[in-house]
């Protein structure tokens, strides 16, 4: 089959959390079972020209208002397999992304010209495929930015080489959806009829991840849970009722991990590698972080860590919103040592900073780094995600497989990947709590405090079957795979 995947974000060329990965993994998921894999992402600034590839004459998009000109560059995506290369296109635009930021820079979080940048992008991934006589037989969009794919793909550009092509949506986060003043509307070159045949229209506003929803062929989401949440109020976003109308087409696939960048046997961030049957290498981890965070070396004190986007979604507002949250009791009343790296929302980064400098066992960095995540998910004993919704989330997932044991909310793709601790029967991979309080927090964090102080085997043989699971790639692919034929047969069936 050929896929082409349109992305605003793709490892190791430009990220802001999981999608980047979720892309990336799975297009080298679907290249190792044979699959003909394109991937097609802005040029933003921060990607250096000169290791791409320039490719021969411009590409003309036709916008509501002008021809925009762009260049074309390309690339290889590390970690293919050399007989079936995975080409990555970057659409080089100058006015919509020659500047820091992909989405924003923290004075202008959402810039001002979004809806006109990816509308243009989404329009380029059509002239590309024709640029390239290279037709797909899907074209696979993630989140917002590229909302607009399906619906371009259904009013318009569905011809020639894509007469037969189908359109794949997946939502890796339902609370950004692109909603932009409708204004914006004409810049995508559609007819006005079609702002509410598509139901762009929300409340007067246009809402492109909205259209994409009701105009993709199938859609999903990254995980089952996550799928049958987001049809409710409680997590739809307000876009419940659009969802419960797609159900037929809509399928929850859990993210996997990708197995050679997370995994404790090769990981070349942390001292010595280690597997479930030799975990000395865990303990080397774990003094390594304490020295990194200069926290006082203590290998028996319970090591929590955090890696975290720092946004209402991540449950930060429980954790450490100023004189609510419940950072500071933990770590005042239990005998543990805590560790984050992190960045978000600036209330929260002053908050955590502060923590920082008044508690002796809670030593935080703000930033992003590989190189610490990795040790993180090593070195520590449990790992903290309280999340108000997730998708799906990676970082629990790398701390199994790093016999790391997840302390997570009940939700999403959380539920679907962690099965709490049973004290009875010792069953288990984590400690998972139902309702998002910071007293919730607080009492869920003392109960793994207390199993690695009370329980010791039972923990160990938790950390063990964390390693066991299987996450990786191959058995979401093979779901995506099946979508994309389901969609293509029922193409088929209509156009038959
Ligand atoms: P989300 O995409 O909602 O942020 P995920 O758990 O799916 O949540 O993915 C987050 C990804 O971003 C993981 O790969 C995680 O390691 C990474 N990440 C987030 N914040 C940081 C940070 N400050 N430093 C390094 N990696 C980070
Ligand atoms: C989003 C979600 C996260 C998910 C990731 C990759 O960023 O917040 O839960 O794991 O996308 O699909």
């Amino acid at each position: 089959m050929k896929i082409l995947m349109a992305t605003s974000e793709a490892v190791p060329f430009a990220k802001t959390g999981g999608l980047a990965d979720a892309v990336s993994a799975l297009s080298l998921a679907l290249a190792q079972e044979g699959h003909e894999v394109r991937i097609i992402i802005p040029r933003y600034y921060s990607i250096n020209r000169s290791n791409l590839q320039y490719l021969e004459g411009a590409l003309g998009v036709h916008t509501g208002e002008r021809e925009e000109w762009s260049a074309v560059y390309t690339a290889l995506l590390p970690g293919a397999p050399a007989k079936n290369p995975v080409p990555v296109y970057f659409i080089d635009h100058e006015q919509f992304f020659g500047r820091d930021g992909i989405y924003g820079v923290p004075s202008e979080p959402d810039f001002l010209d979004n809806p006109r940048r990816f509308t243009f992008f989404s329009r380029a991934v059509f002239q590309l495929c024709r640029k390239l006589g290279w037709y797909p037989d899907v074209v696979h969009a993630h989140d917002w930015p590229v909302a607009l794919v399906p619906v371009f793909l259904k009013y318009g550009e569905r011809t020639g080489g894509l007469a037969k092509t189908v359109s794949v949506l997946t939502i890796h986060n339902l609370g950004y959806q692109g909603i932009y003043h409708k204004d914006n509307y004409a810049y995508a070159n559609l007819d006005w009829q079609v702002f509410y045949e598509a139901g762009f229209d929300d409340w007067n506003m246009m809402n492109l991840l909205k259209a994409g929803i009701n105009t993709a062929d199938k859609l999903n989401t990254v995980s089952p849970n996550y799928a049958a949440e987001t049809q409710t109020q409680a997590y739809g976003f307000r876009l419940d009722g659009v969802l419960r109308y797609r159900s037929g087409d809509y399928r929850g696939i859990l993210n996997g991990i990708d197995t050679k960048v997370w995994n404790p046997k090769t990981d070349w961030y942390i001292p010595k590698p280690y597997s479930m049957k030799d975990m000395s290498g865990k303990r080397l981890a774990k003094e390594a972080l304490q020295k990194e965070f200069q926290l006082p070396l203590e290998p028996d004190v319970p090591l929590i860590g955090m890696v975290s986007r720092l946004t209402e979604q991540k449950g930060v507002g429980e954790l450490f919103g100023p004189a609510y949250g419940s950072a500071w009791s933990i770590c005042q009343d239990m005998a543990l040592q805590m560790v984050l790296i992190g960045s978000g929302d600036p209330w929260c980064e002053n908050e955590i900073k502060s923590l920082s400098s008044r508690l002796a066992n809670f030593k935080a960095h703000i930033g992003y780094s590989e190189a610490a995540s990795h040790l993180i998910e090593a070195g520590s004993d449990f790992f903290l995600m309280p999340s108000r919704y997730e998708p799906c989330g990676l970082n629990q997932m790398y701390s199994l497989a790093y016999g790391t044991l997840p302390i997570v909310r009940n939700t999403g793709g959380l539920a679907d990947t962690v099965e709490n601790f049973n004290q009875d029967t010792g069953a288990g991979t984590g400690f998972m709590f139902n309702d998002l309080t910071p007293q919730a927090i607080y009492n869920t964090v003392g109960w793994a405090v207390w199993a690695y102080y009370n329980c010791r085997s039972q923990v160990e043989a938790m950390r063990i079957r964390g390693m066991q699971q299987d996450f990786s790639w191959k058995k979401s692919a093979k779901q995506y795979l099946a979508l994309y034929a389901e969609a293509l047969a029922q193409a088929a069936k209509k156009s038959g």
